[in-house]
């Protein structure tokens, strides 16, 4: 007879590791099911930390390279080594995974590591990757595997010339050229990565804007920081196909609304147009579990699928495929397992893109309130006239806060600038604690720091101007 668990999660991502970590903290019995030989999902192994460490390690080599001397700080012979900056990479992130595994140990959460089938309401099927099965008994069962690369139409990705995220984070040598398709997050993301080792990048993109969703305005001025930066932008243009030829490839694109067909060349090609979610395998059919149209598991308010002690959460069900999301639903499911009844301000989660300067955003767009026609009131302050941000040459980009017209409130907070993704923080902050433009205005904010700038943008728009304008 196998032991019973209270809960059994599947998936051992940010979602995952953490509902079962909290599981445990609220003294439940607690299994937790992975199918990597490390914990952390996606994100620990093959997205957010990676990409991360290459990120900033990138961003140092081209402070050493471009930027020191003009703070009087003389370099030379300054050269990447590609395998230590990897090396890196691979440290922070064993180091990450292994800490999961502590913390397991510590909270008393039991790791299997296979591939888990849900063959009844309270029962998972693992086949283990030392070989053989394990069956796991559980009177709740959360489902957190996440979400998988997608690829387009007859374009074969083989992770050295054709590449998802997943390649993108260990190639061996900077390529000299590299086509992005897809001008979203990860394209991002990585683009600025191996355009700062020297790569020279194109963009594609579907539409005629990048990074659908995020606010028009701001999305319009983070393109012009990047082609400063030298990456090229071909909006609204399709990708008709890719072949790989002589070591690189060869990618056929024409105007997304019909015309002539171009071709590119480029060593390397990231294919980055979204992901969806993980559900192989999983049982979801036998277990009579449906999902929707695109493939995510369907779930009620409380995270419950059909059967009301199945829980899903994450990349595999509805909303924004971000780790942090995915690790609020994991600790509200523990929440609700153990019998509270907690809640998740979806229209205060937010969004950031780690390039330098970073963009973030939270709350509404305009675009959403002109489209639920909300009125609102704009206030704006730019990192250029900013104290702090000028001394460290980190003065591009600009705060935009939307509050209501008649109340003040505030609704969104976007912004474009040096470190906004720790900033971003604080406007979400202000809509969880339902905060006026005038509450975050009022706030002492220490001098000099780029925070200013934040406040700033509140006193534009709860006043109607900014002091220091
Ligand atoms: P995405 O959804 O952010 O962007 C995909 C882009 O590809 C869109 O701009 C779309 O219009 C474009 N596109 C789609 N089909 C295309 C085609 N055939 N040709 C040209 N362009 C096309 O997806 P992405 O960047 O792949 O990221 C996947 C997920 O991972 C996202 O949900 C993202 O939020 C998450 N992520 C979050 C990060 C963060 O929070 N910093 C970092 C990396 C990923």
């Amino acid at each position: 007879m196998s032991e019973l668990y209270d809960v059994v999660v599947i998936g051992a991502g940010p979602g995952g590791y953490v509902c079962a970590i909290k599981a445990a903290q609220l003294g439940l019995k607690v299994a937790c099911i992975e199918k990597r030989d490390t914990l952390g999902g996606t994100c620990l192994n093959v997205g957010c930390i990676p990409s991360k460490a290459l990120l900033h390690a990138s961003e140092v080599y081209h402070q050493a390279e471009k930027v020191m001397g003009k703070f009087g700080v003389k370099t030379s012979g300054v050269s990447l080594d590609l395998p230590a900056m990897m090396a890196h990479k691979n440290k922070t992130v064993g180091d990450l995974t292994k800490g999961i595994a502590f913390l397991f140990k510590k909270n008393g959460v039991t790791p299997f590591y296979g591939s888990g089938e849900i063959t009844a309401p309270d029962t998972v099927k693992v086949a283990l990757n030392a070989g053989g099965e394990q069956e796991i008994k559980a009177k709740n069962i959360v489902i957190a595997t996440g979400s998988d690369v997608i690829s387009l139409p007859g374009v074969e990705i083989d992770e050295e010339t054709v590449v998802s995220s997943t390649g993108a984070i260990k190639l061996p040598a900077v390529p000299k050229k590299m086509i992005v398709i897809g001008g979203g997050v990860i394209g991002l993301e990585m683009g600025s990565v191996w355009s700062r080792l020297g790569a020279e990048v194109t963009v594609i993109e579907y539409l005629d804007r990048i990074l659908p969703g995020t606010d028009g305005e701001l999305a319009k001025s983070f393109q012009k920081t990047l082609e400063k930066q030298n990456i090229k932008f071909k909006l609204s243009t399709k990708v008709t196909s890719v072949t790989k030829k002589d070591g690189g490839c060869v990618v056929e694109v024409e105007p997304a609304n019909g015309g002539d067909k171009e071709t590119l060349s480029a060593d390397v090609t990231l294919v980055s147009v979204g992901r969806k979610p993980y559900t192989d395998g999983l049982g979801l059919e036998k277990a009579n579990i449906p999902r929707d149209n695109k493939g995510r598991v369907e779930i009620d308010d409380r995270f419950r699928t059909a059967h009301k002690n199945i829980y899903a959460i994450g990349d595999a069900v509805r909303g924004a495929m971000l780790a942090h999301k995915a690790e609020d639903e994991g600790v509200a499911v523990a929440e609700i397992i153990a019998g509270q009844h907690p809640h998740i301000n979806y229209d205060a989660i937010p969004n950031v893109i780690y390039t330098w300067p970073e963009l973030s955003s939270v709350g509404h767009t305009e675009e959403d309130l002109k489209a639920q026609n909300i009125p609102y009131k704009i206030g704006k302050f730019s990192f250029a006239a900013n104290g702090r941000a000028k001394a460290g040459l980190n003065d591009e980009g600009f705060i935009k806060i939307l509050s209501h017209k008649e109340t003040d409130r505030v609704l969104g907070a976007h912004m474009i600038g040096p470190d906004v993704g720790n900033m971003i923080s604080e406007a979400a902050m202000a809509i969880e604690f339902k905060a006026s433009a005038e509450d975050i205005a009022r706030t002492c904010h220490a001098h000099p720091t780029t925070a200013e700038t934040f406040k700033e943008a509140a006193i534009a728009a709860a006043f109607g101007k900014a002091l220091h304008s």
